[in-house]
């Protein structure tokens, strides 16, 4: 049984005074009990002061990016070591952002992962195609490729850890979202490779769909059999609009 999961990348919004009154708010809304994995994904300085509003609530954090050495000559960058330190769980790795706006390579990308995994924190991997790609039909080669190059040395009893969001890059603050059967052909495709590559471990990998996530639209997609939870952008800077679409990930 995947326990679904539902996560905010507040990419490059919020200080941390921001974010400790988001956190103070989020948690008020969210029951103790609460059936959905709920994961916030902060600016790297806002992480202690989520940290101190989340602790013990259930509630995770994680970060956007790291680099995959533990340290080094590497100006203006964080490692995993550091970023263990602030309690994190979870680092998204392979965000298209990371890939078309920094340049990030898919061998890169398979170290972030890597170093993820040693370090004892869950890596989201990202994957999606371009419109190009799709209108060309070639979703499933691109992303097969993103699979593959990013999980190249991952073993089968590590793979459990990993999810795997997909985010088709031209529904990405777009808000034009995936339509859900595109998404559930998309989720069926990668867990089907999953297992091929993994076998019966690749069971426990939970699968989210990102992209113009909202919480009209949420349910559409966090019913789907394939998709496990969502990896939300801009509707997850407010609590309520960020509470209401995890409230449509409960089976
Ligand atoms: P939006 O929800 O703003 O489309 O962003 C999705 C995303 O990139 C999450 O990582």
């Amino acid at each position: 049984m995947r326990v679904p999961i539902v996560a905010a990348n507040w990419k490059m919004h919020k200080t941390g005074a921001e974010a400790r009154e988001y956190c103070r708010g989020f948690r008020a809304l969210v029951p103790g009990d609460f059936p959905v994995e709920l994961v916030i994904f902060p600016p790297f300085t806002a992480l202690g002061a989520v940290r101190e509003e989340l602790e013990g609530t259930g509630i995770k954090w994680g970060a956007q990016n790291a680099h995959p050495e533990r340290e080094g000559a590497f100006t203006g960058e964080v490692s995993l070591p550091m970023l263990r330190e602030h309690g994190i769980s979870y680092l998204i790795v392979g965000h298209s952002e990371r890939r078309n706006i920094f340049g990030e390579t898919d061998d890169f990308i398979a170290r972030k992962l890597r170093a993820a995994l040693d370090a004892g924190v869950s890596p989201i991997l990202c994957v999606g195609e371009k419109l190009a790609e799709r209108r060309a039909g070639r979703a499933r080669e691109v992303v097969e490729r993103q699979l593959a190059a990013a999980l190249e040395g991952v073993r089968a009893d590590e793979v459990g850890a990993i999810v795997i969001a997909y985010e088709p890059v031209w529904a990405i603050g777009t808000g034009v979202p995936a339509r859900p059967e595109d998404a559930q052909e998309m989720a069926a495709f990668i867990r089907r490779w999953l297992a091929d590559r993994f076998g019966g471990d690749a069971a426990a990998v939970r699968i989210q769909y990102g992209g113009s996530v909202k919480p009209d639209n949420a349910g559409a997609f966090l019913k789907l059999p394939d998709i496990d939870g969502a990896l939300v952008g801009g509707a997850s800077l407010d609590p309520d609009s960020f509470f209401a679409i995890a409230k449509a990930a409960v089976r």
